[in-house]
């Protein structure tokens, strides 16, 4: 069994392979996803929603991220690790490069952060580093209060072509991965297609390399609602394990996303 590397994800987009990520934040989920072949975990803020009950992923701490990716690491033996770099501890170079050391040194292989033009220099400098950036474009969760709810993005001509500007550029400033959320279909795809690098998609249609979810959403668990662009895979299977086997086929098969789950 070979590591899933940045290297591997490339090759699986030259060669059309799909892959599948889920949100991961203790070793047990952890380990039940990564024997069960799914490429990506992402120790995610969203944590401050799913584990942590508060309505958005503001309050999440850098040790919140640390705790939780030292879990996740101990159950992870080929998944690439990504920790999320939390609200306002990558507002300056210097505040990514102390926070994402410690992310690093908790186990993670890779840190997440969420921006465009203004994050240019952080991921040049985070890379020249040795801290491999995933960038996350669209809806950017930690942006909420900004874009006055939690709404699609790039709906309009202009926005749409921000964005794909900004994913050019921060391709062009070293980013290895780039999660886009909550766009239309057809910008995600035009995303994918102009970039070398990886694009997962999360509400973005199916045009994108690879898919994330989050692991409540996919268990049926989220308290609240589950988002009109997930799928509740534990309703159609029993098992957990079963429910993990049947996203990884439908992503891979291109079933998921549907047109059901998608934004135009
Ligand atoms: O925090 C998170 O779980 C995320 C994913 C939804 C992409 O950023």
């Amino acid at each position: 069994m070979s590591k899933i590397t940045s290297s591997t994800l490339l090759k699986f987009k030259q060669e059309g392979k799909k892959f599948t990520s889920l949100t991961a934040y203790d070793a047990s989920f952890a380990s039940a996803f990564d024997s069960e072949g799914v490429d990506v975990l992402l120790v995610g803020d969203s944590m401050g929603m799913v584990l942590q009950g508060h309505d958005d992923t503001l309050p999440v701490s850098v040790e919140d991220i640390a705790y939780h990716t030292r879990c996740v690491r101990r159950g992870v033996k080929r998944a690439l690790l990504i920790a999320d770099m939390p609200f306002m501890s990558y507002a300056t170079p210097e505040q990514a490069m102390t926070n994402a050391a410690i992310l690093m040194q908790a186990g993670a292989n890779m840190v997440k952060v969420e921006g465009g033009h203004w994050l240019l220099e952080t991921v040049k400098k985070l890379t020249e580093r040795g801290i491999p950036v995933c960038a996350h474009l669209g809806l950017t969760p930690q942006s909420v209060h900004v874009f006055g709810g939690f709404k699609i993005q790039g709906r309009d001509a202009d926005n749409a072509q921000r964005i794909l500007d900004e994913a050019k550029a921060i391709e062009a400033a070293g980013a290895q991965l780039l999660v886009v959320e909550c766009i239309p279909a057809p910008l995600a795809k035009a995303i994918s297609e102009a970039l070398t690098i990886p694009v997962i998609g999360i509400g973005a249609g199916a045009d994108t390399d690879g898919q994330i979810l989050v692991m409540h959403d996919v268990l049926g668990i989220s308290s609240g609602y589950i988002p009109r662009f997930s799928k509740n895979y534990l309703k159609q299977t029993g098992e957990i394990r079963e429910a993990i086997r049947a996203y990884i086929d439908e992503v891979e098969k291109g079933i998921f996303p549907g047109s059901e789950h998608t934004f135009s």
